[in-house]
């Protein structure tokens, strides 16, 4: 299992300090949340965030945009530094067009679906991009409390991708349900809350080792 923090419940005036707590507790991804205050309510940050964190880690840097007119934004994030863009199926109109873009500039595409959105819906891309990232919140903000009702979708997207497909899930990830997401089929496992409320490097080898993984540095 890889854990991809979010920085978006990250304490902003020490972001460099608390993503290196992340990557010395085994987290080998960073999640950066893109809001536009269109596609969801809330405003986050732009490729220049990405750009000051690229040298600071190691960590994949895995850029997941909420935002309308994605085409138009994936270049500024990759030549950030980004080094995967999800973008949501419910956002773009050409999907093949904007995986394929992203590929063009050397990094991995992968699709995001909301909680509303069927996971059969996804199906036809699973060839196509490197993961799908099935929400289990509505978008736009963190700390909100896991939509019980997606479980179905991770596993019916596990049986139906196989073993060595990526499965993404971000939102309402904690100590508590960390270990039955994972064992749904999810293996790219998103926390922002759960990582960033308290001791970073303690919570990040905390939510490694309930899924059986042995981390930190
Ligand atoms: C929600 C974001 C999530 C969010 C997760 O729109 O996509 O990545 O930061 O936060 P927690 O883990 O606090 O639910
Ligand atoms: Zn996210």
């Amino acid at each position: 299992m890889i854990l991809a923090p979010s920085i978006l419940a990250a304490d902003f005036s020490r972001l460099g300090e608390q993503i290196n707590m992340t990557e010395n507790g085994g987290a080998k991804w960073l999640h950066i949340d893109i809001m536009d205050g269109h596609f969801v309510p809330n405003l986050s940050f732009g490729p220049g965030v990405v750009k000051s964190v690229r040298p600071v880690t190691n960590q994949f840097l895995d850029v997941h945009l909420m935002i309308e007119n994605t085409e138009k934004y994936v270049e500024p994030f990759v030549s950030a530094g980004a080094n995967g863009i999800t973008f949501h199926l419910e956002s773009v109109s050409d999907p093949d067009g904007c995986i394929e873009l992203i590929r063009s500039l050397g990094a991995k595409p992968a699709i995001a679906i909301n909680p509303d959105t069927s996971v059969e819906s996804v199906f036809k891309y699973v060839g196509k991009v490197d993961m799908v990232l099935v929400m289990s919140v509505f978008p736009g903000y963190g700390g909100q409390k896991y939509i019980s009702c997606v479980d179905e979708k991770i596993k019916a997207l596990r049986e139906y991708a196989g073993n060595d497909f990526n499965i993404q899930v971000d939102g309402g990830i904690n100590e508590s349900n960390i270990k039955s997401v994972h064992g749904l089929g999810a293996n790219i496992i998103v926390a922002g809350t759960a990582v960033f409320g308290g001791d970073v490097k303690a919570n990040t080898k905390r939510l490694l080792s309930l899924c059986g993984q042995v981390s930190g540095r």
